[in-house]
C-alpha cells in the first residue's frame, strides 16, 4: 500500500499514461490522459498501424526488429517485415547482413536472465538481448511521442508515465530485466512501473460497459478465474474483487499465477516440426537458409491460416502456400517429388494443391493439440484440487483465446464451470488494462508470490506452546531456534 502511494505522488503531475505491451508476436501502445481517465477509465486511444502498409485496421504491429549490420535499429513492425523481404528478394547477400528477429520476447521465459545474454536471430546470428528490448521499446516509445509531437499538443515525455507490461509468470530477474530495457529506451525509472499482464486484462474486463456481458462477474467478493492466453505464455490466476466502484475496481489475488509457454506461437512451431519430420531437418535447413524470404512468406500464410481456423461450417481443409522452391530443394535431395513423400506418408491427408499444402482439417487441427493439452492438465492440476472450479466464472482473454479450438476444447474439458466468457478485443485487453493499471495502481491489493517469504527468527523460549524444539542462548536467555515467520504467501 505504501509503495502504492509513494507511486501515486511521483505519479501526481503526470497527464498521459502510456502503456507499452510488448508481446511474443505482437505489440502496441495505447494511452489515455488524466482528464479522460477520471470521466470515462476506457477512454483509451490506440495507435492504427495500418499507415504502415497493412490493408486492414490493425492496433498492434508484429513483434519483429530489423536492425542494420552494425546492430544500429532500423525499423520494427509491419515495416521491418516488408523492408526486410524486400531486402531479400533484391540482394540476399546484403539481406544476410542485417538482424532480423521475431518472438524475442520468450527468449526471457524459464531461462538464466543475465544483462549480457546473448539471443538468436531468424539467421541464428547471436546479438545482445538486452539490445532487442532496449531497441523495441524505444521504437514504440518514440512512435507514441512523435505522435504527440506531431499533433502540437505541447506535451513532453515529462508529462508521461509510462507502464511496461510483464507476463505474471515471469522470473523476477526477466521482469527486472524489462525495467532496463526501459530505462535504457529512455524512459526513467521513476517514470514508470511494469503491469502483470492477466491483471490489466482484468482490471480492463470488469469496467466493460455491462451490456457487453463481462462486468457482471466481477461484483464484490466474488472470485474469478482469469485466463490469459497470448503469443507466447498462458497465464492463469484466480483473484478476488475487494472492492466495486463506478469507475473502479479493486482486486487482489487468490491464487499465484501460474502457466506456462503454451501460447498460440506454439501451433507455429508445431507446423514447423511438422515440416522438418515429413520433409526432413535438412531440407528445410536449406530452404530457410537460401530461400528465407519463401519460408517468411509460407509461416505468415500459416498465421493467416490459423487466424482463420473455424470449427464449425461447411470448411473441410485448410491450404497454406509454400514456396515452390521447397519442392526442388526436395527433389534435388530425394530424387522424389513431395506430392508423392505426402501421399507416402500422409495417405492424402496433406496433399498438394497447386502452390498450396493442402491439410485435412482433423490435421490441421492437431497443430493446436499440445497447447490445448497444457492448459487443460495445468487448470486441472492447479485449480481442480483446490477445489475451485465449477463455482468461478472463467475470463478468457488474449488474441489465442479467439481460437475457436481453444474455446471449444477448454468448454468441453470443464462442463462444471457454467461461464466461459471474454472480451470483444480480446488481445487489446491486455494494454488498455494496462494503461487504466498506470492511472490508479492501487486497484490491484495484493498478489501472491511466486514463492513464500517470511523470516528466520530466534524468539525468546517459551516452553507452553512452543513449536521449535531447539533452543540456544543469547546473553544468557534461552531462544527458539529458527522459527520460520511467514510474510508473503504462496498461496
Ligand atoms: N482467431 C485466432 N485463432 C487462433 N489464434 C489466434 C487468433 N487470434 C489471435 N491468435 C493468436 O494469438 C496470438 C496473439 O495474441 P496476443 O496479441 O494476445 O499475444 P502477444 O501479446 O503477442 O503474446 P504474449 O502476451 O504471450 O507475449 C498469436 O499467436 C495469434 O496467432
Ligand atoms: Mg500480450
Amino acid at each position: 500500500m505504501e509503495a502504492s502511494r509513494r507511486t501515486s505522488e511521483c505519479r501526481g503531475s503526470r497527464l498521459v499514461v502510456a502503456a507499452i505491451d510488448l508481446g511474443t508476436t505482437f505489440s502496441g501502445y495505447a494511452f489515455s490522459f488524466k482528464s479522460d481517465f477520471e470521466s470515462n477509465p476506457l477512454k483509451i486511444s490506440t495507435n492504427d498501424w495500418s499507415a504502415e502498409g497493412v490493408h486492414s485496421s490493425e492496433m498492434k504491429a508484429p513483434s519483429i526488429l530489423l536492425l542494420n549490420p552494425d546492430q544500429s535499429f532500423n525499423c520494427f513492425g509491419y515495416r521491418a517485415q516488408h523492408t526486410y523481404s524486400d531486402l531479400l528478394d533484391d540482394d540476399p547477400d546484403k539481406a544476410a547482413k542485417y538482424y532480423f528477429v521475431k518472438n524475442f520476447k520468450m527468449q526471457l521465459h524459464n531461462r538464466e536472465i543475465s544483462l549480457g545474454m546473448m539471443i538468436l536471430d531468424v539467421t541464428g546470428k547471436e546479438l545482445p538481448a538486452i539490445k532487442v528490448f532496449t531497441e523495441s521499446i524505444r521504437f514504440l516509445k518514440d512512435h507514441f511521442l512523435e505522435m504527440f509531437t506531431d499533433k502540437k499538443l505541447g506535451f513532453s515525455i515529462n508529462d508521461v508515465f509510462f507502464v511496461i507490461t510483464v507476463p505474471a509468470i515471469w522470473s523476477d530477474a526477466a521482469k527486472q530485466f524489462m525495467r532496463v530495457a526501459s530505462e535504457k529506451a529512455g524512459i526513467k525509472s521513476s517514470q514508470m512501473m511494469l503491469a502483470y499482464e492477466p491483471e490489466a486484462a482484468a482490471l480492463f474486463c470488469s469496467l466493460l460497459p455491462e451490456d457487453q456481458g463481462i462486468a457482471k462477474y466481477f461484483q464484490e467478493r466474488r472470485r474469478l478465474m482469469i485466463v490469459d492466453l497470448g503469443g507466447g505464455t498462458a497465464d492463469i490466476t484466480v483473484v478476488k474483487v475487494i472492492k466495486r466502484e463506478e469507475k473502479l475496481t479493486y482486486i487482489e489475488h487468490v491464487y499465484r499465477v501460474t502457466g506456462g509457454a503454451w501460447g498460440g506461437n506454439q501451433v507455429n512451431k508445431n507446423f514447423e516440426k511438422f515440416l522438418e519430420s515429413v520433409f526432413g531437418n535438412d531440407v528445410m535447413d536449406e530452404f530457410k537458409r537460401d530461400y528465407l524470404s519463401q519460408y517468411l512468406e509460407m509461416m505468415r500464410d500459416f498465421e493467416v491460416q490459423k487466424k482463420t481456423l473455424s470449427t464449425s461450417g461447411t470448411k473441410t481443409g485448410v491450404g497454406i502456400r509454400f514456396g515452390g522452391d521447397l519442392r526442388h530443394i526436395f527433389k534435388s535431395k530425394r530424387g522424389k517429388d513431395i506430392k508423392d513423400e505426402l501421399q507416402d506418408k500422409l495417405k492424402g491427408m496433406v496433399r498438394i494443391t497447386g502452390d498450396k499444402l493442402r491439410f485435412d482439417l482433423a490435421i490441421f487441427k492437431r497443430f493446436f493439440q499440445d497447447c490445448v493439452k497444457e492448459i487443460v492438465n495445468h487448470i486441472n492440476e492447479s485449480f481442480l484440487k483446490e477445489d475451485v472450479l465449477g463455482r468461478l466464472p472463467m475470463i478468457l482473454v488474449g488474441g489465442f483465446s479467439d481460437a475457436p479450438v481453444i474455446r471449444e476444447a477448454i468448454v468441453d474439458a470443464f462442463p462444471v464451470i457454467k461461464d466461459v466468457v471474454s472480451p470483444v478485443a480480446t488481445s487489446l485487453a491486455v494494454l488498455k488494462g494496462s494503461v487504466i493499471f498506470g492511472h490508479e495502481p492501487a486497484i490491484v491489493t495484493g498478489r501472491v508470490c511466486r514463492e513464500t517469504l517470511g523470516l528466520t527468527l530466534r524468539r525468546p523460549y517459551v516452553p507452553e506452546g512452543q513449536t521449535e524444539k531447539k533452543t540456544f542462548k543469547i546473553d544468557g536467555q534461552l531462544r527458539a531456534d529458527k522459527s520460520f515467520q511467514k510474510m508473503f504467501s504462496n498461496k
